[in-house]
């Protein structure tokens, strides 16, 4: 095979082989073809696209292209919940524990943030003592004896996304549906789970702007999920709000033990309920939706997720005296507030502008290597909504480093949209696919 055939083909909008894709993925993986013939098959496949036979096909060449995670010695069955990304969103620190106060195992390899935004993994980080790379053995023991644990990834799991994202990061190839489709399922296949329930995000936010391609998006995903034999539901949820009030890390880790506490922000709570109750429900667990969301919901009432998100932390190092005391946490020694610039309403809020202006206050990093201000982030006092005078504080910003206020407090003004009139409310959940 030749990739210069590949290239040709699918410029041409021609249908790749399977022999062809995978040719390609083990071509990528062994490093054997040309960033620039990678390159332009990536910009091709974006202006042609995929039918969903390429895409499947290309993800599991995905999958297949590195490690596979045994979790055999788990007993039962196991389940995830994956994000496509957003900001301020912190459901796997609530989910997780939620839904494994039912018996649920939940053997969670989660990532770290990048750009605008966050990661499980660096927010579990900001919990003093909280170790991410325990060995494999503690991990599945963990999620035997107290039914959950989340790590940073440590096997070479899917090689070639890894070398195919970097491209398509300077190629301007990322927001492809059959890319991130296969991207993202070829990592989550290749863990071991029986469950999963996605949540995409839509919005401004998101990877996926619009409603109709976040839909398409969520659908490839799913069909590809069953298609690996794996029971999948995706909820399409939105974006163009940050998820509750806080975002950074140990602010986020904060907000998710108050919601754990039945005193969390409304949206947040919600989404967690509902994604909670998609789990327990394809687990099993209940006869509907709806007394599955009620389960969810007594689980923070009664603390018994609490308790075991606590129990978690200690299994893997950490301070558990985190859930009552946060000043073990630190403290930002900067703070700064932003005002409203105007009388009227939110009408709206740029999603990843809020992720930059995080970003910029130290609490995500630009590139790999640099170290994340576990105490940096804002905490929005006012969202989408909400009626305002001009002057009334509608955020604090948190960092270690006076010189990133004026740069984050410009992104987060410019971010933030009024108007006179109150805007029209939007569900949280905008869809469902299962
Ligand atoms: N997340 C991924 O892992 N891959 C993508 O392509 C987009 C989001």
């Amino acid at each position: 095979m030749r990739m210069f055939d590949l290239i040709r083909k699918k410029r041409d909008g021609g249908i790749l082989r399977p022999a062809e894709i995978r040719w390609f993925i083990e071509g990528v993986t062994k490093g054997t073809i040309p960033d620039y013939q990678v390159s332009a098959l990536l910009m091709a496949i974006y202006y042609k696209g995929m039918n969903l036979e390429e895409t499947k096909e290309l993800t599991f060449a995905i999958r297949d292209s590195g490690e596979r995670l045994d979790f055999s010695a788990v007993r039962g069955i196991r389940a995830d919940k994956h994000s496509t990304g957003g900001v301020g969103d912190k459901t796997s620190l609530i989910v997780v524990p939620v839904v494994a106060s039912f018996g649920v195992k939940v053997a969670k390899i989660s990532g770290r943030g990048l750009g605008h935004t966050g990661g499980t993994i660096d927010k579990l980080e900001s919990i003093p003592g909280f170790r991410t790379d325990i060995p494999e053995e503690d991990f599945l023991r963990n999620v035997n004896e107290i039914g959950l644990s989340i790590i940073g990834q440590t096997h070479e799991i899917a090689p070639a996304d890894k070398k195919l994202y970097a491209l398509r990061d300077v190629t301007a190839t990322i927001d492809s549906l059959p890319l991130i489709v296969s991207s993202i399922m070829g990592k989550k296949l290749a863990a071991d789970d029986d469950v999963i329930v996605l949540d995409v995000k839509t919005g401004s936010g998101a990877f996926m702007k619009t409603r109709r391609d976040s839909r398409k998006l969520a659908e490839a995903m799913v069909d590809i999920g069953k298609a690996a034999g794996k029971r999948v539901t995706a909820l399409i949820t939105d974006m163009d709000r940050p998820l509750g009030s806080a975002v950074g890390n140990a602010i986020e880790v904060i907000e998710s033990i108050e919601t754990l506490k039945g005193r969390g922000p409304k949206d947040l709570t919600d989404l967690c309920a509902a994604l909670s109750s998609e789990i327990l429900y394809l687990y099993g667990k209940g006869e509907s939706l709806e007394q599955c969301e009620d389960m969810a919901r007594d689980a923070i009432r009664s603390g018994r997720a609490l308790a075991l998100f606590g129990e978690m932390i200690r299994a893997q190092g950490g301070n558990p005296e985190v859930l009552w005391d946060y000043s073990l946490f630190g403290t930002a020694p900067v703070t700064a507030e932003v005002c409203a610039e105007t009388d009227g309403y939110i009408a709206g809020m740029d999603t990843e502008g809020i992720g930059r202006a995080s970003l910029a206050l130290g609490a995500g990093r630009n590139t790999l290597d640099d170290v994340i201000d576990n105490t940096a982030g804002i905490l929005l006092l006012k969202k989408t909504g909400a009626r305002v005078r001009r002057g009334d504080v509608i955020a604090k910003l948190f960092t270690s480093d006076p010189q990133k206020v004026d740069q984050a407090r410009d992104i987060l003004i410019r971010s933030v949209v009024y108007t006179e009139k109150a805007p029209r409310k939007k569900p949280l959940v905008l869809d469902r696919i299962s």
